[in-house]
């Protein structure tokens, strides 16, 4: 596998990473995920303006964002990947001769790492739906960050797989804020439901593009928390992402929703996101 490393394509047992790095010491760094749709990156420009954000907000000071655009294609082209790819972008503060709390004196090089894989997307999930869990939502107020400081959702999703949940549910002081690595979404009475764009839940590219189709389409939406007690009085559920693009939520813990059918407003969003995509060049 060739990837990018700081200022270089190298093959992935030639990268070595200082264990003084403060990716690695405090995972202190930021990343993104971006795929491709007809070996097209999609929505680039917003993945861009999130990761130049969370590089703000972290204050780490990298600006080089002129060539990663073609870097990511070549790393395509180098692997030879004919299908569509996954990419994963991670930029830390860098590597430092002492560990400190702080930023260190000294000026920091940021450590770039750019790796991309074929992307397979899971067909049945999206047609029939998966199960999901519940479970409180333990990470920091800054959830807007796409920070690499992962461990709560780590744990979440752990347990979600040993319950053959495909995703955990976050729930923060009785309110429904995202999945571990998606975005939540439910429907009563014909309305899309998302919780509000705030420091509780990452601004997902996939659910500004669901909104915007709702928006297109006339559909009725609101930026609402869902109150983990209300849960019932919703009719359909799904959850998006760039990897599981819009996918139906057929059962929360033990309840089986709709016998298991994914909703027809689900449906409806994700036959356009396909058109969507598939006309994306
Ligand atoms: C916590 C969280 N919420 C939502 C998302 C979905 O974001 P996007 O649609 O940009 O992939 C992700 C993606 O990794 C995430 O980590």
């Amino acid at each position: 596998m060739i990837v990018y490393f700081n200022n270089d394509f190298k093959l992935i047992n030639e990268v070595s990473l200082s264990p003084f790095d403060r990716g690695f010491l405090f995972a202190d760094g930021v990343y993104e995920s971006i795929r491709t749709y007809n070996r097209k990156l999609f929505r680039y420009e917003d993945h861009l303006e999130r990761l130049k954000r969370s590089l703000k907000e972290t204050r780490i000071d990298f600006d080089n964002f002129n060539s990663i655009k073609n870097i990511i294609y070549d790393i395509i082209k180098k692997n030879n990947i004919e299908k569509e790819s996954l990419v994963y972008l991670q930029i830390t503060r860098g590597s430092v001769q002492q560990r400190t709390h702080s930023f260190p004196m000294e000026k920091t090089t940021p450590t770039l790492f750019i790796s991309v894989k074929e992307f397979k997307e899971d067909n049945e999930e999206q047609s029939k739906g998966v199960k999901v869990i519940l479970q409180e939502d333990v990470r920091w107020l800054r959830c807007d960050i796409k920070s690499t400081s992962l461990l709560p959702v780590v744990l979440a999703n752990q347990k979600a797989s040993e319950e053959d949940a495909a995703e955990a549910i976050l729930v923060r002081d009785g309110m429904i804020t995202e999945g571990t690595h998606t975005n939540f979404f439910a429907v009563k009475d014909e309305t899309v439901f998302t919780a509000p764009k705030s420091r509780l839940i990452l601004d997902g590219i996939t659910r500004k593009v669901v909104l915007e189709f709702c928006e297109k389409f006339k559909m009725d939406f609101k930026e609402e928390f869902i109150d983990k007690d209300d849960l019932k009085n919703f009719t359909e559920f799904f959850i998006t992402s760039t990897t599981k693009e819009l996918t139906p939520v057929t059962m929360i813990d033990y309840w089986q929703i709709n016998n298991g059918e994914p909703g027809k407003i689900t449906k409806a969003l994700q036959s356009v996101f396909k058109k969507v995509t598939e006309d994306h060049y």
